[in-house]
């Protein structure tokens, strides 16, 4: 046998047996180049074909190609064994634990603000009362001029209320929806107002924005007994049976005669820090509707008469969820929220 064919058999033989330990993709790239590279052991040795006579050349030919066909498909079957090796060996190691309890992410919770809202318009939902809205960047017409509050009235001061322009503001409570729902209504009307209001304060128990409820009711015959009773109801309801209420006589250039309404103390019999000794806690301001409020929305004053609320959302949640700071509600903390 020539030595073109010894060394080709060789070649074939060490090939083999180095093929054999090979085990990974490395190794074997490595092992390929070796036998197969521009300068590996194969290719080198075919180079020797120019010097074959002529005659030799078909059988060297056909052996030469035989044993790369050999090499080539040994190495592509040494590489699928490891391919699959390594899926295997992945799928081992990635292999999930369904059996293990799985860790609960946590679960928000509704503000109290957001709460007591619902408990308030579920209330008022119960009597009959439609919920109305109206925007936050209010006309100074809306906010004051059509709530008979007239242009020297203190709140309008600038300490008081943030101005966004000549004759627009935040507005400072949630009143002007009355006027709104007038203009686009007749009467019987029994709506409440839910929403944000702002006024420039802030300190312990103030903060430049919060939230009330406003309440209204327009009809034939309407008295403020009935707006008794329905403040009772409303305050028995959110904090219990017990609960008593008192009218003090207040003002309001919007409502005539007008009164704020405390309800007592749900913490103590005889004065805590809740009540500041007291006994009672105010959460509203209402009366009857002033007939200049009226006249702004072409009702007859003669023909109708109503009563109008509006309470302070967040004191009543500080007092319905036992929260002695306001600040608190406004830090987004999820421990202050998990609580309620
Ligand atoms: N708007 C008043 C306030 O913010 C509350 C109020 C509403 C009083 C309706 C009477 C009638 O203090």
């Amino acid at each position: 046998m020539s030595e073109f064919a010894e060394q080709l058999k060789k070649i074939r033989a060490e090939a083999v047996s180095v093929l054999q330990k090979v085990s990974d993709a490395k190794e074997l790239e490595a092992v390929r180049v070796e036998y197969f590279g521009r300068k590996g052991k194969y290719t080198l040795t075919m180079k020797g074909m120019a010097k074959i006579p002529a005659s030799d050349r078909p059988a060297m030919g056909s052996l030469s190609n035989q044993i790369r066909n050999e090499l080539t498909q040994k190495i592509e079957t040494v590489a699928s064994q490891i391919a699959k090796k390594e899926r295997e060996h992945q799928l081992l190691s990635e292999r999930i634990d369904i059996t293990l309890p799985s860790r609960h992410s946590q679960i928000g919770k509704k503000h109290p603000i957001t709460q007591t809202f619902e408990i308030i318009n579920s209330i008022f939902h119960n009597m009959g009362f439609q919920i109305a809205e109206g925007p936050e960047v209010e006309l100074e017409y809306y906010n004051f001029d059509a709530l008979n509050t007239p242009a020297d009235h203190p709140a309008r001061d600038l300490q008081d209320t943030f101005y966004v322009e000549d004759g627009i503001v935040l507005r400072t409570h949630t009143s002007p929806v009355q006027i709104r729902v007038m203009e686009q209504e007749q009467p019987p009307i029994r709506v409440i107002a839910p929403g944000r209001v702002y006024r420039r304060d802030y300190d312990i128990s103030h903060t430049p924005m919060f939230h009330q409820v406003e309440g209204l009711l327009v009809d034939r015959d309407v008295s403020f007994s009935q707006l008794k009773g329905v403040l009772y109801s409303f305050a028995q309801q959110m904090f219990g049976k017990k609960t008593k209420v008192r009218f003090r006589p207040h003002f309001f250039p919007f409502t005539e005669p007008s009164a704020e309404v405390d309800i007592s103390c749900p913490f103590c019999q005889n004065g805590c820090r809740t009540c500041s000794g007291t006994g009672w806690i105010e959460i509203l301001g209402a009366g009857a509707v002033d007939p200049n409020v009226f006249k702004s929305v072409n009702y007859n004053p003669e023909e109708y008469t109503g009563f109008a609320f509006g309470m302070g959302v967040d004191r009543i949640a500080m007092i319905k969820f036992g929260i002695t700071d306001l600040r608190l509600m406004l830090e987004n903390d999820m421990r202050f929220s998990e609580q309620f």
